[in-house]
């Protein structure tokens, strides 16, 4: 049965395929409130493609991040429920969910210690890291984050660029993390760098979730691409892929 799928994925771009995963749970689709959507317009019209290209369900996560986006949980669930208002209006059927995607800052320490986190599924946690510079204590919040029943999601390991060996990854899953990759990622999408770390991370197992972390209109067309993109079946057959668990 799976290997049937397999093959009918590996055909031309431009033919009708079957979704292997039909939940997303990274993108920043809550309007004006990080650097994802900028308006209800733009929002509406994302999520709608995104129907029509198969998917069921979408955990939406705008970024928290003290000096550039100080949301706060309030504010995101408020304007959360302004999106689904508008979803009801235009009789827009889809399970959207939101959550968000944590900077790995002062600020995220104080929230896990305070147990304030928006998670989702399994009581996952999605958090990202500076994609210059190498943070610190790592390993003491990611086991502070399971001490508190947390379960830490690293968001796009391969895009950090101070990761650059398979074995840096693995020492980030040993600590506990799970990986999402971005898909467009495979597509060079943001360079070589994160093109070859994700090949490298799909290779060796690692990758927990796929997400589309569409932030815009642009990124709708390559997420789409990427899911024609002769790689995409093969996260499967060498990963326990569980969006479709949340
Ligand atoms: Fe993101």
């Amino acid at each position: 049965m799976f290997n049937k799928l397999i093959e009918k994925l590996s055909f031309s771009s431009d033919e009708k395929f079957d979704l292997l995963h039909t939940i997303d749970l990274h993108s920043h689709l809550i309007p004006a409130i990080d650097d994802g959507v900028k308006n209800l317009k733009q929002s509406i019209s994302i999520i709608k493609q995104l129907q029509e290209m198969g998917f069921k369900k979408i955990i939406t996560t705008p970024n928290i991040m003290r000096h550039r986006f100080p949301n706060s949980k309030n504010a995101i669930l408020y304007r959360y429920e302004i999106l689904k208002k508008e979803l009801i209006k235009y009789n827009i059927n889809i399970d959207l969910q939101v959550a968000s995607e944590y900077y790995y800052d002062e600020h995220f320490l104080e929230l896990i210690n305070k147990k304030d986190l928006l998670t989702f599924g399994d009581n996952y946690v999605l958090f990202e890291f500076s994609f210059h510079v190498k943070p610190i204590g790592i390993a003491q919040v990611v086991f502070r984050l399971l001490e508190l029943g947390y379960n830490p999601i690293l968001a796009h390991p391969e895009r950090y660029l101070f990761f650059n060996d398979i074995d840096d990854y693995y020492a980030l899953k040993d600590l506990g993390l799970l990986f999402q990759i971005n898909l467009v990622s495979l597509q060079g999408f943001y360079g070589k760098k994160a093109k070859k770390s994700a090949e490298e991370i799909i290779n060796a197992g690692l990758v927990d979730f796929i997400g589309s972390d569409i932030h815009s209109e642009k990124y709708v067309d390559a997420f789409n691409k990427a899911l024609k993109h002769k790689l995409y079946p093969k996260i499967f057959e060498k990963n326990y892929i569980k969006n479709d668990f949340l």
